[in-house]
């Protein structure tokens, strides 16, 4: 029998893309009946980056998947799987394949990860799984999304929140394990609190003709999202702090011992909520909504990029990161960053 050996995973390397399209809270005053005050002072929002036409979710990937080859000194060939985490795909059969052949990637299983603003830390803890078991050493994890090609621009109550954005991470095998906890949780009974729903068909009274129920099916398309905002708040704030607190108590830390929160980038007032129950000061937490609003699947991996870039997370820092949002999903997990060669 072949003896059974548990791996680490050690997360090597990040990046990130934003598209160069900025528009901010004045510029959207002047086509919707908002303003910079409320906006700012109801979520922390001062501009968001918005996908040009001839630019595709795959092209915000490839800048975020490359800057984290680069930084981890490997090859497009060196990969063994990539997750692609995202809701808004550019081809409903996936985007994943379309990642791997733009990079070169020849030696990588591919796939998506459809999660909405959990899709990062899901596949963080799905490649877990396969570096762990020893399956594959360098496994790159993407989330990204384009919401502002799903949401309706004449909708003050949720365009306003979202932006564009891809952020990357590279997962490698090695003895030690960064990872020290992580849940994820799924309640599918509140998924109508927010959503991006398949538009049926509208029926009419005449006969049924099978050539125009085929050609009605051929031509299907999608709702605008639509969100509850005052559910899926209240949602954020009562489940986070404690997924994250059962994942503390997995291991022997306590909330004090968290160096950086780092949560989804919702909402200014949902990280000031989530850190004050966790009594964690809110120096310690990370955001960078007020450039980007919501990226959805990339706000984690484009704000840890931030993060270690500019030197703010060192080694040994543990980090308590969650996602949540449709589905309704929400996933934790508790990271202790090593930057030492192992
Ligand atoms: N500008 C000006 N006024 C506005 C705007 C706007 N952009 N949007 C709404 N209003 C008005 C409303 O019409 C309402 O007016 P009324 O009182 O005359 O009816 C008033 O402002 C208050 O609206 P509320 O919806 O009650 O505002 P609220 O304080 O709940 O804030 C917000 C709304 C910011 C959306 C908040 O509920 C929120 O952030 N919720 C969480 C959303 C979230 O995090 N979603 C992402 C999840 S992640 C994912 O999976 C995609």
């Amino acid at each position: 029998m072949i003896p059974f050996t548990m791996h680490g995973s050690h997360i090597l390397s990040t990046g990130s893309a934003v598209p160069e399209i900025c528009i901010n809270n004045d510029l959207l005053s002047t086509v919707l009946d908002t303003s910079d005050k409320w906006i700012s002072t109801r979520t922390g929002i001062k501009e968001r980056k918005i996908i040009a036409e001839n630019q595709s979710i795959i092209d915000l990937a490839n800048i975020a998947a490359n800057k984290a080859l680069h930084k981890g000194l490997l090859q497009p060939t060196d990969l063994d799987l990539i997750l692609f985490s995202t809701s808004t795909p550019h081809d409903l059969f996936g985007s994943a394949s379309k990642l791997q052949y733009s990079l070169g990637a020849t030696n990588a299983a591919a796939f998506d990860i459809t999660s909405a603003c959990s899709g990062f830390v899901i596949a963080l803890i799905v490649a877990h799984q396969f570096i762990q078991t020893g399956i594959y050493n360098n496994i790159l994890i993407i989330g990204a999304d384009t919401l502002s090609q799903w949401v309706d621009w004449s909708d003050r109550t949720t365009c306003i929140l979202f932006g564009d954005g891809a952020g990357a991470a590279i997962l490698q095998k090695k003895q030690q394990n960064d990872i020290l906890a992580f849940e994820i949780n799924t309640d599918g009974s509140e998924s109508q609190q927010l959503s991006i729903n398949y538009k049926y068909p509208t029926k009419t009274n005449s006969k049924p003709n099978i050539n125009k129920q085929f050609i009605a099916k051929s031509s299907q398309q999608y709702e605008y999202l639509t969100m509850n905002g005052k559910e899926v708040y209240k949602f954020a704030v009562s489940k986070v702090p404690y997924s994250i607190t059962n994942c503390l108590h997995t291991t022997s830390l306590k909330a004090k011992d968290i160096t950086w929160l780092l949560l989804h980038q919702a909402n200014q007032r949902i990280l000031e909520t989530v850190a004050n129950k966790l009594q964690i000061p809110m120096d310690k937490v990370l955001s960078n909504i007020e450039f980007y609003g919501n990226t959805s699947a990339a706000s984690i991996p484009i704000a840890l990029d931030e993060a270690f870039s500019t030197g703010h997370i060192c080694n040994q820092d543990v980090i308590a990161i969650a996602g949540f949002g449709a589905g309704l999903t929400w996933a934790s997990i508790l990271i202790q960053w090593s930057t030492i060669e192992q």
